[in-house]
C-alpha cells in the first residue's frame, strides 16, 4: 500500500503542488500554500467511484423544525436566531481582548442550570478562568472547566457517556491535532481541529462554540476556511476605548444575519443593552454643527445613532478623507453628489466622518444623515437638535425611499425627537406618526435648512 504523502494546496484557488513555495504558480497569490495530508483511496488509479444510491425526497415534506436552546441572554439569543440549535457549531470571532472569553463564560454559566456545559481553554489555566468567574459573580454555576489543546483528548471527553451538551473551545487557534506536523494556529491545524470538533458535534448533538482570533486584516485567522465549515459565524466587535460591544451575525444557517446584540462592558462582565439608542445618544450635545442623528435599522430593531462630520480647510495638496464606522466609498459618493448636484464644494477641505459610540453602519439609508452632517459642518449651522434623518441618496441627487419607515419614526418618537428629515412618501402612505415629517425629494432641498442663520451662507462652489 502506498504511504500517505503530503501535498501543498493553495487556499485561494485549490491547486495542489508536491513542494511548498511562497507563491502559487497557478493563480499567483502569495503565502497561500498549505500542507495537507493525502488520503489514499482504497482502489488503484482509474477505479470507478461507486456507492449506494442516494434517496430523493419531495420538496413538500414537512420540515423538522430545529428546537432552540435559549440562553436567557436576550441580546445573544436574538443574534443566534432565537437560541442555539442542537448539534450546531458557532464560531465567535473578534479582536484579542474584546471580551469573547468573558461573553462565552457568561453564556455557559447561564445555560449550566439546564444543560451540561463545558469550557475548554487552550489559552488560560483553569485557575484563571475560576478567578474570572468569581469576579463576574458567576462562580457557583456548574460549568465543567478544562485546560487542554489536544483535540484527540477533547473529542474523547466529549464522547463520554455524560459528555456536555454545550462546549466552548477557547480558542480554535490553540488546538492541535497530533497526527499533523504543522504548528498550532496554522491553517492546516485550525482546519483539522475544527473538522474533528464539528464531526463530534454533529454526531452527538453537542452545541460547539469556537472562539476564533481575528487577523490584522479583520478576517478570522485560518483564511475563510473556518467560516465555510461552521453553521454560524458571529463577530464580537467594538472600539477599544468604548464600553459598547456589538455581537453581529455574519453567517447563520439557522436564522437571519442582520441582527445585532448590544452589550455594555462593566466590572461584572457584559450586561445587556435592551435599548441601545438611548445608550448611543447618551453623550450627544444637541446644538453643535456637523452632527446628525441617523434613524437606522439593525435587523428587526431600530437604532438611533449620531453621525458626526468635520469639514475643515486642508493644508495638504490632496485633502484627507477619513471615516470611522462607515464605508469610505460611500462617503466619496455623497461628497460627489453634494458637489455635482448641489454646488456644495468640499474639494479643498479635509473631511472626517465618525459614527459615534463605535458602531459600524452598513445601511445606505444613512446617506442623507451623512449629507446633512457634512453640510452642517461646512456651514456651521446645526441640524435641528430634535430631528432624526434617514434616506438613501442616488447619484442624480435624488433622495430614495428606504424600508421600515414606521419603525424608524416610532423609535425616534420614543426617544423624544420631534421631527424627521426623510424621503418623500407616496400619497396615501402617511402613517399616524406623532412627529413632524419633513420630506425631501432631492438632497439639494436640504440646503435651505442650513441658511437660517443670517451671516452664515451655505458655501457654494
Ligand atoms: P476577554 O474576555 O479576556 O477578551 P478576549 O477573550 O476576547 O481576548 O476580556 C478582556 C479583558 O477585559 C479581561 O481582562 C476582562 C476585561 N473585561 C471586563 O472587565 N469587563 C467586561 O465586561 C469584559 C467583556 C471584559
Ligand atoms: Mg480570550
Amino acid at each position: 500500500m502506498a504511504r500517505p504523502t503530503n501535498r501543498y494546496v493553495c487556499q485561494a484557488c485549490g491547486a495542489a503542488f508536491p513542494k511548498w513555495g511562497g507563491k502559487c504558480d497557478a493563480c499567483g497569490e502569495w503565502n497561500t500554500l498549505v500542507e495537507e495530508a493525502v488520503r489514499e483511496a482504497g482502489a488503484g488509479r482509474g477505479a470507478r467511484v461507486g456507492g449506494r444510491r442516494v434517496d430523493f425526497a419531495d420538496l413538500s415534506g414537512s420540515p423538522e423544525v430545529a428546537p432552540r436552546r435559549a440562553t436567557g441572554i436576550a441580546e445573544f439569543d436574538r443574534v443566534a436566531g432565537g437560541g442555539l440549535v442542537r448539534g450546531s457549531v458557532v464560531l465567535v470571532g473578534g479582536d484579542p481582548g474584546i471580551g469573547k472569553s468573558t461573553l462565552l463564560l457568561q453564556v455557559m454559566c447561564r445555560l449550566a442550570g439546564s444543560y451540561r456545559c463545558a469550557y475548554i481553554s487552550g489559552e488560560e489555566a483553569t485557575d484563571q478562568i475560576r478567578m474570572r468567574a468569581t469576579r463576574l459573580g458567576i462562580a457557583t454555576a456548574p460549568v465543567q472547566l478544562a485546560a487542554a489543546t489536544n483535540v484527540g483528548d477533547i473529542v474523547a471527553a466529549l464522547d463520554a457517556p455524560q459528555g456536555p451538551d454545550f462546549c466552548v473551545i477557547d480558542s480554535i487557534q490553540t488546538m492541535v491535532v497530533e497526527t499533523l506536523e504543522s504548528a498550532p494556529g496554522t491553517v492546516a491545524q485550525v482546519r483539522a481541529s475544527a473538522q474533528e470538533l464539528i464531526r463530534v458535534a454533529k454526531r452527538r448533538g453537542t452545541v460547539m462554540l469556537l472562539v476564533g482570533h481575528v487577523t490584522k486584516e479583520g478576517a478570522i485567522a485560518g483564511p475563510r476556511v473556518l467560516e465555510h465549515m461552521v453553521d454560524t459565524v458571529l463577530y464580537f466587535e467594538g472600539e477599544r476605548g468604548h464600553q459598547f460591544r456589538i455581537l453581529r451575525a455574519v453567517k447563520n444557517r439557522f436564522g437571519a444575519t442582520d441582527e445585532i446584540g448590544v452589550f455594555e462592558m462593566t466590572d461584572h462582565g457584559l450586561s445587556e443593552v435592551p435599548n441601545p439608542s438611548a445608550l448611543f445618544l447618551a453623550e450627544r450635545r444637541g446644538d453643535v454643527s456637523g452632527a446628525a442623528v441617523f434613524a437606522g435599522m439593525e435587523g428587526t430593531r431600530p437604532l438611533l445613532v449620531e453621525i458626526q462630520a468635520l469639514v475643515a480647510p486642508s493644508p495638504l495638496g490632496t485633502p484627507r478623507r477619513a471615516v470611522v464606522g462607515w464605508d469610505g466609498g460611500r462617503l466619496a459618493m455623497v461628497l460627489a453628489v453634494l458637489e455635482a448636484r448641489c454646488g456644495v464644494s468640499v474639494g479643498a477641505n479635509d473631511v472626517y466622518l465618525n459614527v459615534a459610540g463605535g458602531l459600524r453602519i452598513n445601511e445606505p439609508a444613512a446617506d442623507l444623515a451623512v449629507a446633512a452632517a457634512l453640510v452642517s459642518s461646512l456651514t456651521g449651522v446645526p441640524v435641528p437638535a430634535d430631528a432624526v434623518v434617514f434616506g438613501e441618496v442616488g447619484l442624480a441627487g435624488e433622495v430614495r425611499a428606504v424600508s421600515q419607515t414606521d419603525l424608524r419614526l416610532k423609535e425616534a418618537a420614543k426617544l423624544g425627537f420631534a421631527s424627521a428629515l426623510m424621503p418623500r412618501r407616496p400619497r396615501g402612505r402617511r402613517g399616524d406618526e406623532t412627529i413632524r415629517i419633513l420630506e425631501f425629494a432631492e438632497v439639494s432641498d436640504l440646503l435651505p435648512l442650513f441658511q437660517e442663520q443670517p451671516g452664515r451662507p451655505v458655501a457654494r462652489g
